[in-house]
């Protein structure tokens, strides 16, 4: 387990003094073994359903991570992973993440799809996922260039209740999928997988 992992590298770390906080900021590469292995050097994902997780604001990664323990996120994996740390860990790994630059893979995306896909994208989601889903600065998380497995997966939890939302993005979720349908997430999943490097 990876915070098995990780207490053993604290206890050989050898102080008692040592914090897990600053354990993790003295040494990102003990964040490289419990975290990498999924979500890539440094959190930028090689995909397909884990997401990238560089560059989300400190906030939202806690807030996640709480969620995932908690229960109230559904997950595959990172209830049981977020299970092993505390608070303080939660913490340090946000600050982490949050300072490293996000690198993004090309993703074949259909290009008649991510043009509607933006368009919907600027109607009912730019107001809290800014430019262009690029920006994290409400814990909204990153969206531009997310993996689109891992972004159908999360339309399907939130569509289906399993994933709560907040009740804003929940009206302009159920008003896009009123007017256009399953197909109208697809185009917005293209349009993030569209976004990509710089603009
Ligand atoms: C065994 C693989 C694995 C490991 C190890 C792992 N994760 Fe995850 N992570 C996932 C998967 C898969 C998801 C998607 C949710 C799910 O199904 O569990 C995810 C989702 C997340 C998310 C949500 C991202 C978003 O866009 O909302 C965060 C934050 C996260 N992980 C943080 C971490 C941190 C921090 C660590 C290291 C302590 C870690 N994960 C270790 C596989 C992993
Ligand atoms: C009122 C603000 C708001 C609006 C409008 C909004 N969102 Fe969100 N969105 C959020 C917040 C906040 C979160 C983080 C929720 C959480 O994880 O608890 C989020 C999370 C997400 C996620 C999950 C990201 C991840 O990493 O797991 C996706 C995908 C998403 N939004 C897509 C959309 C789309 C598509 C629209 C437009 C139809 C939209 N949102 C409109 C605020 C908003």
């Amino acid at each position: 387990m990876p915070h098995k992992t990780l207490s053993t590298a604290l206890i050989l770390a050898g102080s008692l003094a040592f914090s897990a906080t600053s354990a993790f900021a003295a040494d990102p590469a003990m964040l490289g073994n419990t975290c990498a292995g999924c979500h890539g050097t440094n959190g930028s994902s090689v995909g397909p359903a884990t997401p990238s997780i560089a560059g989300v604001a400190k906030e939202t990664l806690v807030e996640a991570m709480k969620a995932y323990k908690s229960g109230e996120r559904p997950s595959t994996i990172m209830g049981r992973i977020a299970k092993g740390y505390t608070d303080e860990e939660f913490a340090a790994m946000g600050e982490f993440f949050a300072q490293q630059k996000l690198v993004t893979h090309k993703q074949e995306f259909d290009a008649a799809k991510s043009k509607a896909g933006a368009k919907l994208h600027d109607k009912y989601c730019e107001k809290c996922h800014e430019d262009g889903g690029r920006k994290d600065d409400d814990g909204s998380g990153i969206l531009a260039g997310q993996w689109m497995p891992y972004l159908t997966y999360s339309f399907e939890d939130f569509t289906s209740g399993n994933r709560e939302m907040p009740k804003k993005m929940k009206s302009k979720l159920d008003d896009l999928v009123k007017k256009e349908g399953a197909a109208g997430l697809d185009n917005v999943v293209h349009f993030y997988a569209s976004q990509t490097g710089e603009k």
